[in-house]
């Protein structure tokens, strides 16, 4: 599709290898799909360099790049598409803020967080970013399609 807006706005998270190692892989997603989102695509890799560098593009200029890679390349990395009516927006304040330190009990970060160079999980921060995001992280094979046997009551 070539706007992905409205329901059929899709989201990138990655759970971080901080995430996984604390048990929280089950945790997350099922408040994803509690909420009412749709999970049209999920796989566990180990990411590469590469990738990561790509990833993070628009952060190399920061003084934490470097660790930043290192750390998402440190273990397996849970990535997956969420679909649903503004899952960008949402899916960020379900995410909380960068730095679990401001981020509010009741969100991810700020219920199990408290470093912000280890914060369990990436969320894209906006539908350009989630559609260059999703782009680099799957092939289009890899994305189900949900609307074949949608819920009709979460629209
Ligand atoms: P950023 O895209 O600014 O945050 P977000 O993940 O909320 O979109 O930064 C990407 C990641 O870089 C962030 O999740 C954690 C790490 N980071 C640091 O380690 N130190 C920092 O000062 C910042 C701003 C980010
Ligand atoms: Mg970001």
């Amino acid at each position: 599709p070539s706007a992905w807006t409205g329901i059929n706005e899709r989201t990138f998270l990655a759970i971080k290898p901080d995430g996984h190692q604390r048990r929280l892989v089950g945790e997350i997603i099922r408040r994803f799909e509690r909420k009412g989102y749709h999970l049209v695509a999920m796989k566990m890799i180990q990411a590469s360099e590469e990738l990561l560098k790509k990833h993070y593009i628009e952060l190399r200029d920061r003084p934490f790049y470097e660790r930043l890679v290192k750390y998402m390349g440190s273990g397996p990395v849970v990535a997956m598409v969420w679909q649903g009516l503004d899952v960008v927006k949402t899916a960020r304040m379900m995410l909380g803020e960068t730095n679990p330190a401001d981020s509010l009990p009741g969100t991810i970060r700020g219920d199990f967080g408290v470093d912000i160079s280890r914060n369990i999980i990436h969320g894209s921060d906006s539908r350009e970013s989630a559609q260059r995001e999703i782009t680099l992280w799957f092939q289009p094979h890899e994305i189900v399609c949900w609307q074949d046997n949608a819920e009709k009551w979460i629209n």
